[in-house]
């Protein structure tokens, strides 16, 4: 019996092993509207349904405390979130779905991987940048009101995503960099611990953008979002959504007059919730010039039918908070018996924070890790005919890295230093890679050669 039931076991696990990881975050900073429904929900839920995946999704509530200073809001938000995505036929028990918060082993994996992230690629994080500019625009010290939050933020995501070894991310264009980030993170830490003979501790995570899956136009034409305040929420009263999609900025032609689908919000909300078909009678009707207040009454119509039996079930659903709070801690205990604790406790192991009984062979264990790093990736400077300076990233013989030439030895030297910082910054074409070289080579050697230098500082000290 016991025999079958470890087994049993051992291929579930396996069975775990080979699916596709994917997993993605909520930020509860808001209440849903139909952007985020058409944009990440409905299409998550439909994702969450492919064979062969291991969905998790998550309530990324230590995130949005990057934003928001008013527990009522946070806790409301997490709340709605929840309940948004169970009324829309989220299966708790075939997909993981928790709260951040609830996952102790990810703010200690936070720790472990603040410890490995560089400073000067945190430094050129969108976001944080973005207020740095702020700051410097209005005359302001460069950090002023940056919390360590917002610069730590994708440290932070970087441990929601590696604890899981999730393999895709969906995510908009806007959260690509921080996917890097994790990729970046996860490497180093990989170089940094992993034994050569074994397994690397983590998967390395890619984005997946969903081209197809539109980004809906809000009240007044722009993309809907909450920093726009030209939101649908996703559960508004019947009475309440008519009366939003009234509003709808539309242009000034009358009825009879034929109107333009291309850049019609309107036309483009239409799209999001019909079929094929229906599509194409509004795009008829619009050449036949639908009058707008038709055209708003039938949205509405497209809209409610779609909404409404999610708006019962949300209804019930947030009439009994107790019941969501119950699910959440649920998904969270099991994914961390399942997944956390042990991985966690593997990760612990990998840096060194160990039971002290056992610590007999750990001088012969680093000296066998040493041996196996001999192959440190180089630059090399050098001038050439032309008069100019240029640098290859060598690793052995191969050349990972040509750049082009540099009026100075000094700018050379720059760029080199730039590289060595960070990664690399793909925008600035001044060098190429190497024959049948792939940018993942150049940065795992980049993870090497920083994780080499890390240890010969540590050695120092
Ligand atoms: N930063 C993401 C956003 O603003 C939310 C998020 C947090 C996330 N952790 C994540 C997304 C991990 C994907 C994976 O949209």
């Amino acid at each position: 019996m016991a025999a079958a039931v470890k087994l049993c076991a051992a291929s579930t696990a396996l069975n775990s092993m080979s699916k596709t990881r994917v997993l993605t975050g909520i930020t509860t900073s808001g209440t849903p509207h139909l952007g985020n429904y058409v944009g990440a929900i409905r299409p998550a839920i439909a994702a969450s349904r492919t064979p062969g995946v291991e969905s998790f999704y998550f309530l990324a509530d230590y995130h949005s405390l990057v934003k928001i200073s008013e527990p009522a809001r946070v806790q409301r938000s997490t709340l709605e979130i929840a309940a948004a995505w169970l009324a829309c036929g989220l299966d708790p028990q075939s997909v993981w779905f928790y709260r951040q918060s609830d996952i102790p082993e990810i703010s200690e994996l936070t720790w472990l991987l603040t410890c490995v992230a560089g400073k000067g690629l945190l430094n050129r994080a969108h976001a944080y940048k973005a207020s740095v500019d702020r700051n410097r625009a209005e005359g302001e010290d460069d950090d002023a009101g940056i919390s360590a939050g917002l610069f730590m933020y994708p440290v932070l995501m970087a441990a929601d995503i590696l604890l899981f070894n999730a393999h895709k991310v969906p995510v908009g264009r806007d959260q690509v960099q921080h996917i890097e980030m994790a990729r970046d993170f996860g490497q180093r830490f990989n170089h940094l611990y992993g034994q050569p003979s074994s397994r690397e501790f983590f998967t390395l995570p890619e984005a997946a953008i969903e081209e197809q899956v539109a980004t809906l136009p809000g009240l007044d034409g722009r993309k809907m979002s909450k920093s726009y305040d030209n939101t649908i929420p996703m559960f508004a009263p019947r009475a309440e959504l008519k009366k939003l999609i009234a509003g709808i900025l539309t242009d000034s032609r009358a009825p009879g007059e034929a109107k333009d689908t291309e850049g019609s919000a309107l036309f483009q909300i239409y799209q999001a919730f019909a079929t094929l078909e229906e599509t194409a009678a509004m795009r008829q009707a619009y050449a036949d010039g639908i009058g707008w207040g038709d055209a708003k009454q039938k949205l509405f119509e497209r809209i409610d039918a779609e909404v409404s039996p999610l708006r019962e079930q949300y209804e019930a659903l947030i009439a009994k908070p107790a019941d969501i709070e119950a699910i959440l801690r649920d998904g969270a205990q099991r994914l961390r018996t399942a997944h956390a604790t042990p991985s966690m406790q593997a990760l612990r192991d990998a840096v060194g924070l160990r039971d002290l009984s056992n610590a007999g062979d750990a001088g012969t264990q680093a000296s066998a890790k040493k041996a196996d790093t001999a192959l440190v990736p180089t630059f090399k400077q050098y001038r050439d005919a032309d008069g100019k300076f240029y640098f290859k990233l060598m690793l052995g013989e191969r050349v990972l890295l040509q750049s082009a030439g540099f009026a100075s030895p000094r700018d050379a030297g720059e760029r080199i230093a730039a590289i060595k910082q960070g990664t690399l910054d793909s925008d600035q074409l001044d060098f190429s890679l190497g024959d049948d070289v792939s940018s993942d080579d150049v940065n795992a050697a980049l993870a090497a050669f920083v994780a080499a230098q890390l240890e010969g500082e540590a050695d120092k000290s």
